[in-house]
């Protein structure tokens, strides 16, 4: 067993050019043989921007999620528990390099079989490999406490890791949420089976080449491809997995806390879904306002968990505000994910544009107005138009459900409280935002919002440094900052007796 399970994979070389034009992504998705395959089915991948197929890629089956869980266990329970943290941090520093060193190839894969624009794709493995380098910062840092409670005794406690943590991501962010997973769980002393999205597995696959590149032991991190009723749900049943850590739909994050009641009770964290509200107050400098809320909503082509959905605009603006952001709206580029100047690529797969396109009917059928958008854009690949829907009511579909697509509903409020109960009338409490230039309001209305993040004249200002994760149906747990390594150690309390004095 390498270091790296390779379920997926791989009986066969990947030959075809895979048009990376200056990026020669060819040497690194030709993989070499691996003898532990167990499973037939292959997923092919496309490439969203023209539906043309760029390669398949093996699944892994029951027996491979197995041989990566056991070989998981053996590395925790073996060498990886005598890896010190120390040396635990300087591996994760080491892959952050690696990262960096190999910017351009992971950010043109990610554009190839993601489609988000090449300059997004950049940002990813950036922000991907401060967050490996922030938490490689961390693994010397998990400390226990010593807690006096009378002269008798001397106790303290131990943040000891989890075990063994299956990890499943989606494929909006595929290799940061890759990150945000693997940093953390090696940080605390985990060792990891990852499970990449069905739809993006290959920048996954050419990162755990660097995994080996960077030293980490055999079994340490396993990375598995397949998709979620099988490999996915295998992992979630495993009896020898201690731990699942879920982004991705709610419906999905749903199955996974049944199938820990089902099996062995593992802990669970989930990142889930969201529909959140961007509220612009009257007194709001308009031009920042504007940007902030198209940034919130079609960055990524509004694939973000965190996306800004909702546009909440106050009353005395409204009017204005709605023009000067179909205008704003107009001049984000849409297109070749490969064009440094492309703000807006395809959706990543035919069943996303599906689903997003069936959202812009029901909005309509149900009687709201189309402001700008509302239509394929172009005629190949999974574009779609961005699209403002206006005269929207709270109980519509598309003013309650999470579309993941570059398509909002904007309506107005009149005051503070009204703000709050709109922005909070959802089942979601993810994000949120306040555009203001009151402290007092943007303190207010921060403090009104159920959400895990509120911004404030900002948005999708995500930072590997600050918790992130979501109330009531947004998720269990926060990702991020020092809080994650709350969501990959136990606590163990040792208490000892300091005297011989009988005792009854
Ligand atoms: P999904 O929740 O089905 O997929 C996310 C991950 O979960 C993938 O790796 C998938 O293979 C895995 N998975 C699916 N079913 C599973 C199961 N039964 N057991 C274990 N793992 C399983 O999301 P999908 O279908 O790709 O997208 C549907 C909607 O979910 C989107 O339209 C969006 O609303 C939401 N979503 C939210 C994300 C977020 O960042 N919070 C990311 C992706 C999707
Ligand atoms: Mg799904």
């Amino acid at each position: 067993m390498t270091s790296v399970t390779l379920s997926t994979p791989i009986t066969g070389e990947y030959e075809q050019p895979i048009g990376l034009g200056q990026f020669n992504a060819r040497s690194t998705l030709r993989r070499s043989r691996v003898s532990n395959h167990l499973n037939s089915q292959k997923s092919s991948q496309i490439n969203p921007s023209n539906e043309e197929v760029l390669c398949s890629v093996y699944e892994a089956g029951e027996k491979d999620v197995d041989i990566a869980v056991q070989a998981a266990r053996k590395s925790f329970e073996g060498p990886w528990a005598h890896v010190t943290p120390e040396g635990r941090g300087k591996l994760l520093v080491k892959l952050a390099e690696l990262f960096e060193e190999n910017l351009n190839l992971l950010a043109a894969i990610e554009s190839l079989n993601n489609g988000k624009g090449i300059a997004l794709a950049k940002g990813d493995i950036t922000h991907s490999a401060s967050c490996l380098r922030y938490y490689g910062g961390w693994a010397d840092k998990i400390e226990g406490k010593v807690i006096d409670t009378d002269p008798e005794r001397f106790n303290y406690t131990r943040q000891e890791p989890i075990g063994v943590c299956g990890q499943i991501i989606p494929w909006n962010f595929p290799l940061l949420m890759w990150s945000w997973k693997i940093g953390p769980a090696i940080a605390c002393g985990n060792t990891v089976v990852i499970k990449s999205a069905e739809q993006t597995p290959l920048s996954a696959l050419v990162a755990a080449k660097l995994i080996v590149k960077a030293g980490f032991p055999p079994g340490v991190i396993n990375v598995i491809s397949g998709f979620g009723k099988t490999t996915g749900s295998a992992l979630t049943h495993h009896m020898d997995v201690d731990k699942i850590a879920f982004t991705g739909s709610t419906v999905v994050g749903r199955q996974i806390l049944k199938a820990s009641a089902e099996s062995n009770l593992k802990k669970v964290t989930l990142e889930l879904g969201g529909k959140s509200p961007n509220i612009v107050f009257n007194d709001a400098d308009i031009d920042n306002a504007i940007a902030w809320v198209n940034y919130g909503i079609y960055y990524n082509h509004g694939q973000c968990c965190c996306a800004g959905s909702r546009i909440f605009v106050q009353e005395g603006i409204y009017e204005k505000f709605v023009e000067r952001f179909k205008e704003r709206t107009a001049k984000n580029v849409v297109g070749d994910p490969f064009d440094p100047k492309t703000f807006q690529g395809p959706q990543v797969s035919k069943v996303q544009f599906d689903r997003i396109m069936g959202y812009i009917e029901q909005g309509k059928s149900e009687g709201a107005t189309i402001e700008t958008g509302g239509s394929r854009h172009g005629t190949k690949g999974y574009f779609i138009q961005p699209t403002i829907f206006s005269n929207v009511q709270p109980n519509m579909k598309i003013m309650q459900e999470e579309i993941f697509g570059p398509v909002c509903s904007i309506a107005k409020f009149t005051n503070e409280v009204d703000a709050i109960c709109q922005g909070n009338n959802t089942t979601y409490g993810l994000a949120a935002a306040v555009h203001t230039a009151n402290l007092n309001t943007a303190l207010r209305v921060s403090a009104g919002l159920k959400a895990g993040t509120v911004w404030v004249n900002t948005y999708n200002s995500v930072h590997h440094q600050l918790p992130f994760g979501g109330y009531k149906e947004s998720g269990i747990g926060r990702e991020l900052g020092e809080a994650a390594l709350a969501n990959y150690t136990q606590t163990k309390t040792v208490s000892i007796r300091l005297t011989n004095a009988p005792f009854y």
